[in-house]
């Protein structure tokens, strides 16, 4: 699903009405620039799933945790994981992170470690959203869970443009 996001408060409050359709245990996968918007979606995300704390760029602490009503939001900036060997990045806590099925797992800059993604997201519980710009407006790819998708275009009427 193609999206457009026309400023900032209008990323976030996709990013809220896309919490609505989350379970734990989903991961989603935010690829895009830096600039792109991937922290603010999160921003977005977080909120709508009743987080207490506000989201932040993680890129200097690699994985933060957030309480939410919905299931513990699992934030990873995967920046700096590029070109890590197996070992490292598991002792960096990615094997920790992808055994959490219990929380809803955010990673901007999916494509540093794309080994990993490929063995731990299975398609029926991953979320693949791709953010460009479009002069100064984001275009957001969206690709939910086939099980979540029939009900999305409805929703996000407001985005579809
Ligand atoms: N849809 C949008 N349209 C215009 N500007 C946006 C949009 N979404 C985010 N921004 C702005 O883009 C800048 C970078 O956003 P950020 O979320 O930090 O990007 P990233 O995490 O991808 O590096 C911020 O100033 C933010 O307010
Ligand atoms: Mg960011």
């Amino acid at each position: 699903m193609s999206l457009l996001a026309r400023d900032a408060a209008s990323m976030q409050a996709l990013g809220e009405h896309l919490a609505g359709f989350l379970q734990a245990g989903d991961i989603l996968l935010l690829a895009g620039e830096l600039g792109a918007g991937k922290t603010t979606l999160a921003q977005g995300l977080a909120r709508g799933l009743g987080a207490a704390s506000v989201v932040t760029s993680p890129t200097f602490v690699l994985l933060i945790e957030h309480e939410s009503r919905l299931a513990p939001l699992l934030h990873l900036d995967a920046y700096r994981l590029e070109g890590l060997s197996y070992e490292e990045a598991r002792q960096a806590g990615l094997e920790e992170f992808f055994a959490r099925r219990d929380a809803v797992r955010l990673i901007e800059w999916p494509s540093m470690i794309p080994d990993w993604v490929a063995a731990f997201c299975a398609p029926d519980s991953t979320w693949r959203i791709a953010i460009e710009h479009e002069g100064a407006a984001r275009r957001l790819q969206v690709l939910a869970p086939p099980a979540r998708e029939p009900s999305l275009p409805n929703s996000l009427q407001e985005w579809s443009a």
